[in-house]
């Protein structure tokens, strides 16, 4: 026997003891305690270079057995160590994902009773739970009794649910002259869900936003009149709740009595932002929402659940019914409750998981109150960061802080924007990316992390300035070397 196998499992069942089972899972428990805990005095994240780190994990399955005590130790020293912890109070890149420590065991209670959620006979207890929360979405969505959805893995698999299912509503959006019109800020998911349901580059119109990065509706009833003239059939509209890039929201009342006049489908992309309806600040925002005919929410972005957890909701839930029912002679017993909700007939995935538990576990243990306040804690942190950025002397603002995102440079050199960004990912004491504003490189800081303090928004603008402050020292001084 090998050292690694002092402690291994028996090979011939796959399974451990019941001493086994509770000394690795109090490890694991252990691990993510510490980790929760102290997550702040690590860095935010860092980033193996391929040479290094793949040689350090390639290689064939051991065919014998390994205490899974040392494979821990190994992912924990080779994996979870070369992440981004996109949970760091001090990660203000992409968007962030401020996951909680119950929603993480949710997704272990789901795993560990391998919950199938795809049919009523399979997890009637699951889909139950399912329905009532997002009946929750549904009612601070503001929309009506008739309108449902399910759990899909995130923003990417709900537009494309969305847009799959208003395509089936619409007779004539399969017609080659169909078109689709949405804004130059929207997330590269639309135009990808466009392209799996079979739309072609000239189908989808991407109309150049205003200088707010919001659709203008001027430039989007013109070309529906023009498409309309030109002979085409204009099928729908997908707004932003809440850009990737600034947070900007186009005008979604404005936008739905067009919708409304032209009998076009109106989708709304709130993966990052419609969370925020929850609050004040968020409704505020996002008034006209609740008239959307889909919408997009992903509770693992500003709803503080660990990934995967995205949710479409349509208006009529019997849309997306009629959009993916099957009904396959071996799954015949699952379709005779017509009472029973089968949510393998509302979307792409027949196997699926529990997605609906963390959620419920999460905001059932914490509180809506807290939910809320969490939230809104989020547009604050912008706002707060606007703020000191601004008595920044070497500074600008190239997008004032909207729904938790606030964009700026240090200077107007592009390349030092870059720079900056793989400096702090060098420094680690925070991280943040960047995004292109109408040609300009801007950096961004998406401040959703509920447990981000004050101080490091501060501290990490300090870094940022004396990182630009010596960058720009260091080709100032080779400049004049070469004279
Ligand atoms: C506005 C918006 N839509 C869609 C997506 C895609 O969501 P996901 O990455 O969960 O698939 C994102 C992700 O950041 C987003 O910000």
């Amino acid at each position: 026997m090998t050292p690694d196998e002092g402690n291994a499992p028996d090979p011939s069942r796959i399974e451990l003891s019941r001493e086994e089972m509770q000394r690795f899972g109090y490890r694991v428990i252990d691990i993510l305690v510490e980790h929760f805990s102290s997550i702040a005095d690590g860095p935010a994240g860092a980033k193996a270079a391929p040479a290094e780190i793949r040689p350090r994990l390639a290689g064939p399955p051991s065919d014998s057995p390994t205490d899974p005590h040392q494979l821990l130790a190994r992912l924990e020293r080779d994996v979870f160590s070369n992440i981004l912890h996109v949970d760091h109070p001090r990660f203000f890149a992409f968007v962030p994902g401020p996951n909680n420590f119950v929603s993480a065991m949710a997704d272990a209670l789901a795993s560990g009773f391998n919950v199938f959620n795809g049919t009523w006979l399979g997890g009637s207890g699951a889909a139950a739970l399912e329905l009532a929360t997002i009946d929750w979405f549904r009612d601070f969505c503001g929309f009506p009794e008739s309108a449902g959805g399910l759990f899909v893995s995130g923003g990417s698999m709900a537009n494309l649910t969305a847009l799959y299912a208003a395509r089936r509503a619409r007779p004539g959006s399969e017609l080659p002259g169909a078109r689709i019109y949405f804004s130059d800020q929207t997330h590269s998911s639309v135009e990808r869900a466009l392209r799996v349901i079979g739309f072609a580059p000239e189908q989808c119109r991407k109309l150049p936003s205003n200088d707010r990065f919001e659709l203008p509706l001027d430039a989007l009833s013109a070309a529906i009149r023009e498409d309309r003239a030109a002979g085409f059939q204009p099928f729908c509209v997908v707004a932003n709740a809440g850009t990737t890039s600034t947070g900007a929201v186009d005008p979604l009342a404005e936008i739905a009595d067009l919708c409304d006049e032209e009998r076009l489908w109106l989708h709304a992309d709130g993966a990052y932002g419609a969370a925020t309806m929850i609050c004040e600040r968020g409704r505020e925002k996002l008034r006209g929402l609740e008239r959307v005919d889909s919408l997009s929410l992903d509770p693992h972005k500003w709803l503080f659940q660990s990934f995967e957890c995205g949710c479409v909701l349509l208006r009529d839930a019997a849309l997306l019914k009629s959009a993916f029912q099957i009904m396959p002679d071996y799954l015949r017993d699952v379709h005779r409750g017509t009472e029973e909700t089968n949510f393998a007939d509302y979307g792409v995935q027949l196997t699926r998981g529990f997605r609906a538990l963390k959620v419920w576990l999460s905001v059932n243990t914490f509180g809506m109150a807290a939910f809320r306040e969490a939230v809104t804690r989020g547009f604050e942190l912008a706002e707060f960061a606007e703020k000191q950025l601004r008595t920044r002397r070497s500074c600008e603002i190239l997008s004032p802080a909207q729904m938790g995102v606030v964009c700026f440079r240090f200077g107007q050199d592009e390349q030092l924007q870059t720079e900056l960004v793989d400096l702090m990912l060098q420094d680690g004491y925070a991280f943040l990316t960047s995004t292109k504003l109408k040609g300009v490189t801007a950096l961004r800081f998406c401040t959703i992390n509920p447990r981000t303090t004050e101080a490091e928004i501060v501290e990490t603008i300090n870094r940022l300035e004396r990182f630009a402050a010596s960058s720009r020292a260091r080709v100032a001084g080779s400049r004049t070397g070469h004279l």
